[in-house]
């Protein structure tokens, strides 16, 4: 059935035709004129690679560690709040998916299937994301749970304290379950297999906050709580609050500045992601891409810097690892997977960006993803251009070893984050 699917867009259009449009919608957009969503993947395609020729490429590796962490390619399942409603139990169908590949799967505060639920439907630990809420107790005890459930990090998101509009939501009357307005009704009609599907699972609302949070017992104080929940004073302080409670790897995610990198770098967590949620929150904000090589720049000797927002291909990945990230998330990328065929697209999403990922890397000349770096860029960055400057100037110093091999730049400069026991 997905034997025709050759890239992450042949999902996407799947996943069109099968997700209910008002959940489909809701991943496939942005905030106002979603021109930061735009410019996420467009900013890729600006950047180019250095076609290398000749090099033995048999033998390759694009395995690697996330905050000391083995992962089979360097990438991790972002959080995606609702994923379950585009496709049922989408929270276990996605986390077994990344299970089975060998990659971080990432919990969202605001999915579907419960912490506890999917710790119980999966083997090994998964990665817990919070959004801090004004209800501190209830913000703890997400914590304790996560715990209780062995999560292996915790991914603190930064850039959400407040919601920032998607006009596509509010035309939609977008709710979990859906509103049962005449056209939301009609569409469904026209997605039975979505309909069927959820007919036969009860995780049908935010399994982390209904039945934990004070006052929320059913959808309708949910949508309420919800709202009034995020919590806009989240500081730089509160994050030493959260690292105290957690006392395990932390990811802060949602930093798209140079400053707020310094901060985050200073405050001690094990990475950070460098994001801008996917074009969801700011509008106008600079596409995430573009902002990576100067904050690798500016905190990569202390911090591992991971990276998301755009990545729809294993082309975009390598550009990613090449500007200096230690590894990528993606969000719609495995979403789309999920709702064109549930387990079996998140993993056919995952095949693909590892296979594009592979072949590109052989093409640039290269065999191990550890050696990637501004050398592989046609354009490297300014700060790279500087250090690819000096280092062949120092080669050139250099008495020429016999049969040395034509210099290339060493790997880049991200050096890997302390490990910890996950
Ligand atoms: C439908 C949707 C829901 C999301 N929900 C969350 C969430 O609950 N928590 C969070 O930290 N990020 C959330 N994000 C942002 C993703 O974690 C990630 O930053 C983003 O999807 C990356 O961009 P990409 O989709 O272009 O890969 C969401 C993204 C999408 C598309």
């Amino acid at each position: 059935m997905l034997d025709k699917v050759t890239d992450i867009n042949d999902l996407q259009k799947r996943a069109r035709r099968r997700v209910p449009r008002m959940f489909y919608d809701y991943a496939d957009s942005g905030s106002w004129s979603e021109g930061t969503y735009r410019d996420n993947t467009d900013a890729f395609s600006r950047i180019k690679l250095r076609q290398r020729v000749a090099v033995d490429i048999d033998n390759r590796s694009v395995r690697t560690q996330m905050i000391g962490q083995d992962v089979s390619m360097p990438v991790a399942l972002a959080p995606v709040g609702m994923t379950g409603m585009q496709h049922p139990d989408g929270e276990i169908a996605a986390a077994r998916a990344a299970e089975k590949f060998g990659v971080p799967f990432t919990l969202s505060t605001m999915s579907v299937c419960s912490i506890e639920t999917v710790a119980q439907a999966t083997t090994k630990p998964f990665w817990f994301q919070l959004y801090v809420m004004r209800d501190r107790e209830f913000a703890e005890a997400l914590i304790n749970r996560a715990k209780a459930a062995k999560c292996s990090a915790l991914v603190l998101t930064l850039d959400l304290q407040i919601l920032a509009q998607r006009h596509k939501d509010i035309k939609n009357g977008l709710s979990a379950p859906p509103k049962p307005t005449l056209a939301n009704i009609l569409n469904l009609a026209f997605k039975p297999q979505w309909c069927f599907g959820m007919l036969g699972t009860t995780n049908r609302s935010f399994g982390n906050v209904v039945g934990h949070a004070k006052g929320v017992s059913d959808m309708s104080s949910l949508s309420e709580w919800t709202h009034e929940q995020f919590d806009p004073t989240l500081n730089w302080e509160s994050i030493a609050w959260i690292k105290k409670r957690w006392d395990g790897p932390l990811i802060l995610k949602g930093i798209n500045d140079v400053e707020d990198a310094r901060i985050a770098a200073d405050i001690g967590a094990d990475a950070i992601i460098v994001s801008n949620h996917g074009g969801r929150q700011l509008d106008g904000a600079a596409a995430s891409i573009d902002m990576l090589a100067p904050i690798v720049d500016a905190v990569g000797d202390r911090i591992e810097v991971h990276f998301d927002s755009g990545i729809r291909s294993g082309q975009d990945i390598f550009k990613a690892i090449a500007l200096g990230a230690k590894s990528t998330y993606i969000g719609r990328a495995f979403i789309y997977g999920l709702g064109a065929a549930g387990e079996a697209g998140v993993t056919k999403a995952l095949d693909i960006l590892h296979k594009e990922l592979d072949l590109t890397m052989a093409l640039c000349g290269e065999t191990d993803i550890a050696n990637v770096g501004h050398h592989n860029l046609l354009n490297p960055p300014s700060t790279a251009r500087k250090t690819l400057q000096a280092k062949s100037a120092t080669k050139r110093k250099t008495p020429a070893k016999p049969k040395a091999t034509a210099a290339r730049p060493t790997s880049r400069k991200q050096t890997s984050a302390k490990s910890r026991a996950s």
